[in-house]
């Protein structure tokens, strides 16, 4: 049976990499599923792509298709043209594709415009809100998937109301959680403060340094609280009356009290600079700018910081098997499982200042709390490979 797996943007390479070791181990113990990796390029940069593949020990794609950036349109349509070919050559039996990115939804049309049957790991994540190009690409995948891997009972019981058939959904648990737990040990040995030398994006600011800039070479990350930020989502960086005064609370009133270490994506960067703030934010002391990090890197900062600010959907989940209180810097989330009502570390405050300044004071005096939701325990790729062997 060949399997051919697509994948584009960085949260797919954390779910694609315990799925690709899955299949070989299968295939060591006499199985004999065959794989093609596809990369869609939507993702380019070594930071966001190829440093991945490294760290997470994913083989080289075996077919990189280089769409790169562009409007919703113009990805998903690339994408669909030079997977269509690609697709016409190889003549998978199945098209693998993970998340909710715009080569998840450009894999699953092509496939199902060429007959092929499609499986689609993380299925069932809804968030209800249609402003979200995820949303739209998670429905438009599992309403074409003929195996829907769902991470947990919500996505699972979101599926059925919508009338997917039972017998097409496998609850398989959290992929991304895999990845986590090989990975956990090691991230664990990193320096906080190597992390962060390394990826500083200003290597020289030391040299600038006014005294509470000295302030934040002199800190012990290791011990002392610090905070951690992630930004990207358009509706949170796409509009200057929402980014502004977001940046500004987080820089008056957290990194005041405590550094906030925040590797920043390329698309908020732009934005910043469209918008005039990059100027403000380089001159926070208290904001510490890095580049954006390697996958250990990442799960270092995040195990090690005392709150995190985020509106990545993958983080609200790591930070859940991690214990890391976690302000999600949304107003839905396609992953409740990880909210504190569900038992998760995860509040919701959308880009409201009230509400986070509450949440941020209440997860201050919280403090670390962990949660693994059932099946989020590191073997779901082998129970993925299990269901698609069984298809055979
Ligand atoms: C995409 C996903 C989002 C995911 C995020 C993680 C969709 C609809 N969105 O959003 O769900 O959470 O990836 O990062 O698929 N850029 C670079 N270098 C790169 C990639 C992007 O500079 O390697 C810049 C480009 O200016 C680009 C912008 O970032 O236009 C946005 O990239 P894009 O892939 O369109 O979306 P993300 O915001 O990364």
């Amino acid at each position: 049976m060949k399997i051919m797996s697509v994948v584009g943007a960085r949260p797919n390479f954390m779910k694609i990499a315990p799925f690709v070791h899955a299949l070989a181990s299968h295939n060591a113990r006499g199985g004999c599923l065959e794989h093609v990796l596809v990369h869609t390029g939507q993702h380019y940069d070594q930071c966001m792509s190829a440093s991945f593949f490294e760290a997470l020990d994913i083989p080289r794609p075996d077919i990189d298709l280089d769409v790169g950036s562009g409007s919703h349109a113009e990805q998903v349509g690339r994408t669909m043209i030079a997977l269509e070919k690609t697709v016409l050559d190889g003549r998978p039996d199945w098209i693998v594709v993970v998340g909710d990115v715009n080569a998840t939804c450009a894999g699953a049309l092509v496939a199902k415009k060429e007959h092929l049957k499609l499986a689609h790991i993380e299925a069932g994540l809804r968030s209800f809100d249609m402003d979200m190009p995820e949303e739209i690409n998670r429905m438009v995948t599992d309403r074409l998937s003929d195996l829907l891997l769902t991470p947990d009972v919500i996505s699972s019981e979101n599926l059925r109301k919508e009338g997917t058939p039972d017998e097409r959904i496998n609850m398989v648990g959290n992929i991304m959680i895999d990845t986590l737990e090989a990975h956990r040990e090691a991230a664990a040995r990193l320096d906080i403060a190597q992390v962060i030398h390394n990826n500083r994006l200003f290597p020289d600011q030391a040299r600038l340094s006014a005294p509470p800039l000295g302030r934040i070479f002199n800190f012990d990350f290791q011990l002392s609280p610090y905070a951690a930020l992630t930004l990207h989502r358009p509706s949170n960086v796409d509009r200057r009356d929402v980014l502004a005064p977001l940046m500004r609370y987080v820089m008056r009133e957290i990194a005041a009290e405590m550094p906030v270490v925040w590797p920043i994506h390329p698309r908020t960067k732009k934005q910043l600079e469209i918008f005039g703030l990059w100027e403000e934010v380089i001159a926070c002391d208290g904001l510490v700018l890095l580049q954006p990090v390697g996958y250990r890197e990442m799960l270092r900062l995040t195990m090690g910081a005392a709150v995190m600010l985020t509106d990545s959907g993958g983080l609200q989940e790591e930070c859940c098997v991690l214990g890391t209180p976690c302000l999600t810097l949304r107003a839905t989330t396609e992953r409740p499982v990880t909210l504190r009502e569900h038992g998760g570390t995860s509040v919701l405050v959308g880009n409201s200042v009230e509400r986070m300044r509450e949440a941020y004071a209440k997860a201050k005096s919280a403090g670390r709390r962990l949660f693994r939701p059932p099946l989020w325990d590191g073997k779901t790729a082998g129970r993925i490979v299990a269901a698609l062997a069984g298809t055979g």
